[in-house]
């Protein structure tokens, strides 16, 4: 296998994005991404695009044909990714082996998401197809439901309180306050978060990500063509990927997803790297909850530690491991199929140095983690400095 680099990102502000389209957020995340590589249009060879429904939220399905067109890359292969809120994780994932094979010297990896034009429960509906349609959505559970499942069998093993799941949240936006393009840029308190109209208990609106629109994409090269092109290729040093059950009471346990410490066990042996390495990472913080279960699962505190952890303020910035630098998907925002791609945009910026408001001191390492549905998909991949 080959080594591979990033060489350009982009992504547009995450929000309501009520005058652009789909098609306008992944042309100006793209145009960004390949100005930052410094290469034109027609030296890729390829394009994956995490998109997970855009057929339900927009009426568009043959998203890779869609983007090939508008971007200008036809007649190259654009293929779409869908993993529910992990298709840009498993985008990149796909580009990386795309590049390592040796199948393609230069690759263009993106995700996108246009979820405001619908209203709220149109929208949870739809992103409750993630789960199991027919034991979970059909009976009702939307994902704020078996989100809130996992929350409370983590309380009752490990006495995790709601204060320690709105400490994930307070620290997020603040997070987020420093980031231009997240979508929540105000500052919260516990209080506010304990306030906030309930959602699915114990998870109350500040618990969640928000409903978002928005586009991020990176450029892939193989490591020695990345370095005529950027003076600061960032490597992907590991690249796994983990399935468990799609639906949450087919779990050995609640308390813990699977997959990610599955996935993020095979990155870790790929990078040579361990948890305690780790400089800065994105994690996939759909609720606060999500959140304590990462970095649990990820190996960053023991099991039963993360709420206390957060609470005890070792995941800001200039925390113990500084966790969710962008805000996070909750203050930064959750179009679902860009997230992925979002969270390897930021941590380039960081190990770039250029991550400005935020920026983690002598950031090497990084990982980001991406989860889609309940955590029936967990990608994690570990990128380092060249
Ligand atoms: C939490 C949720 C139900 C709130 O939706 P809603 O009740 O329709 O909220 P609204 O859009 O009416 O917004 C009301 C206010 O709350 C704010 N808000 C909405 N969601 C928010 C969130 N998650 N965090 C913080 N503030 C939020 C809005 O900005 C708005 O503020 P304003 O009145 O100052 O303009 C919705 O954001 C949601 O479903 N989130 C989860 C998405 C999800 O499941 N993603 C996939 C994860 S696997």
């Amino acid at each position: 296998m080959r080594k591979v680099a990033i060489i350009g990102v982009g992504m547009t502000k995450f929000g309501e994005h009520w005058e652009r389209g789909y098609r306008d957020l992944v042309i100006e995340a793209g145009v960004k991404a390949i100005e930052d590589a410094g290469l034109q249009g027609n030296e890729i060879s390829a394009g994956y695009v995490g998109s997970m429904a855009s057929g339900s939220l927009i009426g568009q399905e043959h998203v890779g044909a869609l983007i090939a067109d508008q971007m200008g890359l036809n007649p190259i292969p654009v293929t779409r990714v869908e993993a529910a809120c992990a298709s840009g994780g498993v985008a990149l994932r796909q580009g990386y082996l795309a590049v390592a094979s040796g199948a393609h010297d230069i690759v263009v990896v993106g995700g996108v998401e246009k979820m405001n034009d619908l209203d709220t429960n149109t929208v949870s509906e739809i992103l409750g197809g993630a789960g199991d349609e027919e034991w979970e959505l059909f009976l009702g559970a939307t994902f704020p439901g078996l989100y809130a499942l996992m929350a409370k069998r983590h309380m009752h093993e490990y006495g995790t309180t709601e204060e320690m799941m709105a400490a994930v949240a307070v620290k997020n936006h603040e997070h987020g306050s420093r980031n231009p393009y997240a979508q929540f840029q105000n500052k919260i308190t516990i209080d506010m978060v304990m306030k906030s109209k309930m959602v699915a208990d114990p998870l109350k609106v500040f618990d969640c990500s928000p409903i978002t629109d928005g586009a991020a994409v990176a450029i892939l090269a193989t490591l020695d063509v990345a370095k005529k092109y950027s003076s600061q290729p960032i490597e992907i040093a590991a690249s796994a990927q983990a399935s468990d059950t799609i639906a949450l009471h087919s779990r050995e346990k609640l308390s813990e997803v699977k997959a990610t410490k599955i996935a993020a066990q095979k990155a870790y042996e790929m990078a040579g790297v361990k948890p305690k390495d780790i400089d800065v990472a994105e994690v996939h913080d759909c609720f606060t909850i999500g959140e304590i279960l990462a970095i649990e699962d990820l190996g960053f505190f023991k099991k039963g530690e993360g709420g206390k952890a957060s609470l005890e303020g070792k995941t800001y910035l200039n925390g113990e491991i500084p966790i969710n630098t962008s805000g996070g998907l909750k203050a930064a925002g959750h179009p679902v199929g860009a997230t992925g791609i979002k969270q390897a945009v930021e941590l380039t910026w960081q190990l770039r140095g250029k991550a400005e408001g935020r920026q983690v001191d002598d950031a090497e390492i990084a990982l980001a983690h991406n989860v889609g549905g309940s955590g029936a998909t967990a990608v994690v991949h570990i990128f380092k400095k060249v």
